[in-house]
C-alpha cells in the first residue's frame, strides 16, 4: 500500500527520497510524488506523476532540465495506492495547502474528510484532488500560527480515521514533522541527518538504529535532533530498535524475482524460525516471547486464531495442530470477521494474531478487540517492531527476513513452523509425553532439509508449468492438513498468474464445483502418503471420470496415485502435521513458473498491495 519517505539533512533529499521510494515499491502503488523545500517562505516544489517511480524520475529530470543543480535538504515523497480517486497526477501525493507552503504525504484513510472538505471550501480553500488526504494540508495551513508542530497537532485533532503523515513547510526549512495513528511511521537515527518512512526498508541503507512511533506520537525532527511528544506536547521516550538485516536482504541477489528468491530461501528461513527454540531433551520448544511458563500454558482452554490471506491459511494449520497435539478447542477466522461477528472470548482464551507484515488493518483490529475482551493476546509476526507485534504485547517472531514479493511464501512456512512449536509447547503441559514430544522435535529439525528437497524438484515443476500455463481455471483439493494447503495453492496461483483457481476440501468438490470439471480444467490433488490419502484418491477418480487432468502432489516413491495422475510432483516423506510445508513449497514453485511463462508482473501483481492497511 502507500509508502512515505521524508528526509532532512545535508545531502540532496531528492536522491535519498527517490531511492527510499524504490525500496517501498514492493508494497504496491500506482502513482508517486515528491515535495521539496526551495527556501524559506518560497512555494514548495512538487513533482508527481501516475505510474511507476521510473516515471517520477523522468518527471524530476524534466523539471530540473536546464536549471542550476541545487541541494534540496528537506523533502518528502510518497507512493500512492489509490483509494479515494483514480491514480492520476492530481490525486498523487504530496498535497500542498492553498498558499503552497505546507505539504503532506499521508498513508491511511481520513473518514470524516467529506465534512472537513465542505467546511474548508466554504472558507475559500480550493481543492486540487479527489483524495481524502488533501484536507490535511489545508487544515495545517488553517491552524498555523507560527509553530509547525502546533499546527499539525491542531489539525490532527480534527481528523477521524487512520494516518501516518509526514509534513514539511517552507516556513520551517529546518524541520520535518511526522505523526501516526494506525499507520506506521519509523524514524531512522543517523549522524547529522534524519529519515522518516512508513517502512524500515526505505531506511536500512542509511542506519540500523530506528524508532517506531506509537499512535498519537508527533515527531519533530531536524538534521541533528529527534523529539517525540504527545498531541498535547508532553515529551515521550520511545525505545530504539536495532534492525538485524541489511540492504542485501531486500535485493534480488541474482534471482529474476523476489518471489523466486524468497521461495529458495525457505530452507534457511525455516532453520531461522527453529534456531535456539527446540529443546530436544525435554521434548518441547522454548518460545520466550510467549511470556508464559508451563502453568500459564496449562491454563489456556481455548485458542482463537485471527489472520488474513496466506496467514489465515497458516492459522488453519495451527488450529489442527492445537487440537491434535494439545487437545485445546481451537478456531480460526478471517480477522475482519473476528471483530464483525462479536466473538466469545473467555478469560483463558488465547487469541493468536498471525501477520507477516504486522500491519494488516483487519488483524490489528482483531488484536485490539481481543485485548478489549480480556483475551491473552499473542502475535506471530515477521516484521520486528510492527504494530501488531507491539500491540499484541507478546508472541513469536518468524525471523524470516524481509518478504518483498507481494505473494507471501517464506512467511507461510515459517508461520506453520512457529505454530507447530507453539502446539508442542502447549501440548507438553498436557498429555504429550516427553518421548512423543522428542519425536516431534526431531521431525521438525528435518524441515529445512525437506524444503531443500522440494526445491530440488524445480526442473520437474517447470515442465509441468509449461504444460498448464495456458489454463483458464483450475481446482486444488486436499483433506485434513492438506485442505489449508489446497486453499493456499489456489491463492498463490490466482494472485500472481490471474488464472481462476479455487481451493476445496477434496470431499466438497462433489457438492457443487464438480459441475465445472472438464478436460480444460485441471485439478491439483494434494495426496501425500498421510491419513486420508485413500479417500482423496477416490476424489481424484471422480475428477478423472470428468476428463479433468489431475496433477498430484504426492510422496516420493508412492506408486498408488500414478494411474490417477496425469503429472506428479514428488515431496519427501514426512509426518502429516508437517506435510503442508513441502506441499505448499511445491505449489509456490508451480504458481511462480506458470506466472512467469504467462509474462505476469510477479512481484507486484495487479491490484494487490503487500501490506493491507485499510479495513
Ligand atoms: O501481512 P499479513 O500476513 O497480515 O498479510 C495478510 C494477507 O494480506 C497476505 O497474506 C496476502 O493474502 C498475500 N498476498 C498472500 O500471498
Amino acid at each position: 500500500m502507500c509508502g512515505i519517505v521524508g528526509y532532512i539533512g545535508p545531502k540532496n533529499s531528492v536522491d535519498i527520497i527517490v531511492s527510499g521510494l524504490h525500496r517501498l515499491e514492493y508494497r504496491g502503488y500506482d502513482s508517486a510524488g515528491i515535495a521539496l523545500c526551495q527556501g524559506r517562505d518560497e512555494k514548495l516544489l512538487v513533482i508527481k506523476t501516475p505510474g511507476k517511480i521510473s516515471d517520477l524520475e523522468t518527471a524530476i529530470r524534466a523539471a530540473f532540465a536546464g536549471k542550476e543543480a541545487r541541494n534540496y535538504t528537506l523533502g518528502i515523497g510518497h507512493t500512492r495506492w489509490a483509494t479515494h480517486g483514480a491514480p492520476t497526477r492530481e490525486n498523487a501525493h504530496p498535497h500542498v495547502s492553498r498558499n503552497g507552503q505546507f505539504a503532506i504525504v499521508h498513508n491511511g484513510i481520513i473518514e470524516n474528510y467529506a465534512e472537513l472538505k465542505a467546511r474548508l471550501i466554504k472558507k475559500g480553500f480550493v481543492f486540487a484532488s479527489e483524495t481524502d488526504s488533501e484536507v490535511i494540508a489545508h487544515l495545517i495551513e488553517e491552524c498555523y500560527v507560527g509553530d509547525l508542530r502546533g499546527a499539525v497537532a491542531a489539525a490532527i485533532e480534527k481528523l477521524e480515521g487512520a494516518y501516518g503523515i509526514a509534513v514539511i513547510s517552507s516556513k520551517h526549512p529546518d524541520t520535518l514533522v511526522a505523526v501516526r495513528k494506525g499507520s506506521p511511521i519509523v524514524v531512522g537515527i543517523c549522524d547529522g541527518e534524519t529519515i522518516v518512512a512508513s517502512d524500515v526498508s526505505a531506511i536500512v541503507n542509511y542506519t540500523k538504529r530506528v524508532i517506531f512511533l506509537n499512535d498519537g506520537d508527533i515527531l519533530t525532527a531536524t538534521a541533528d535532533s529527534v523529539e517525540i511528544a504527545s498531541i498535547k506536547n508532553v515529551p515521550v521516550t520511545r525505545e530504539m530498535t536495532h534492525i538485524d538485516w541489511d540492504i542485501r536482504d531486500i535485493e534480488k541477489g541474482g534471482y529474476a524475482h523476489f518471489m523466486l528468491k524468497e521461495i529458495h530461501e525457505q530452507p534457511a528461513t525455516i532453520a531461522n524460525a527453529l534456531r535456539g527454540r527446540l529443546i530436544e531433551s525435554e521434548g518441547t520448544a522454548k518460545l520466550s516471547g510467549m511470556l508464559m511458563g508451563p502453568s500459564d500454558m496449562a491454563r489456556i482452554d481455548r485458542v482463537s486464531i485471527a489472520a488474513c490471506g496466506t496467514s489465515y491459511h497458516a492459522g488453519m494449520v495451527g488450529k489442527y495442530l492445537f487440537e491434535d497435539f494439545a487437545s485445546i478447542p481451537s478456531e480460526v477466522q478471517q480477522a475482519a470477521e473476528f471483530r464483525d461477528r462479536n466473538p466469545i472470548i473467555q478469560r483463558d482464551t488465547c487469541l493468536i494474531a498471525i501477520s507477516q507484515s504486522g500491519e494488516t488493518a483487519d488483524t490489528l483490529a482483531a488484536v485490539r478487540e481481543g485485548h478489549q475482551k480480556g483475551a491473552v493476546v499473542m502475535g506471530i509476526c515477521n516484521v520486528v517492531g510492527s504494530t501488531i507485534a507491539r500491540e499484541a504485547g507478546r508472541g513469536v517472531y518468524l525471523h524470516a527476513g524481509p518478504e518483498i514479493g507481494v505473494a507471501s511464501t517464506k512467511a507461510f512456512t515459517s508461520q506453520v513452523t512457529v505454530l507447530t512449536m507453539m502446539a508442542i509447547a502447549l501440548a507438553r503441559t498436557r498429555r504429550l509425553s516427553v518421548n512423543a514430544g522428542r519425536e516431534m522435535i526431531q521431525q521438525l529439525a528435518k524441515l529445512p532439509g525437506i524444503a531443500e528437497q522440494v526445491i530440488a524438484q524445480e526442473s520437474v515443476i517447470i515442465k509441468i508449468a509449461e504444460k498448464y500455463a495456458d489454463m483458464r481455471d483450475c481446482f486444488y483439493i486436499g483433506r485434513g492438513y492438506m485442505y489449508p494447503a489446497a486453499l493456499e495453492g489456489a491463492l498463490k496461483l490466482k494472485e500472481i498468474s490471474y488464472i481462476h483457481a479455487e481451493g476445496y476440501h477434496a470431499s466438497e468438490l462433489k457438492h457443487g464445483p464438480i459441475a465445472l470439471l472438464e478436460k480444460t480444467v485441471p485439478v491439483i490433488a494434494l495426496v501425500p502418503n498421510v491419513p486420508g490419502k485413500i479417500k482423496t484418491m477416490g476424489n481424484m477418480q471422480e475428477c478423472k471420470a470428468r476428463h479433468s487432468p489431475v496433477i498430484a502432489i504426492a510422496t516420493e516413491g508412492d506408486r498408488d496415485i500414478e494411474s490417477l495422475s496425469e503429472d506428479i510432483i514428488r515431496i519427501p516423506p514426512c509426518p502429516e502435521f508437517l506435510a503442508p510445508i513441502p506441499a505448499v513449497i511445491a505449489e509456490q514453485l508451480l504458481a511462480y513458473h506458470i506466472a512467469r511463462l504467462r509474462g505476469c508482473s510477479i512481484d507486484q501483481p495487479r491490484n494487490l498491495a503487500k501490506s493491507v492497511t485499510v479495513e
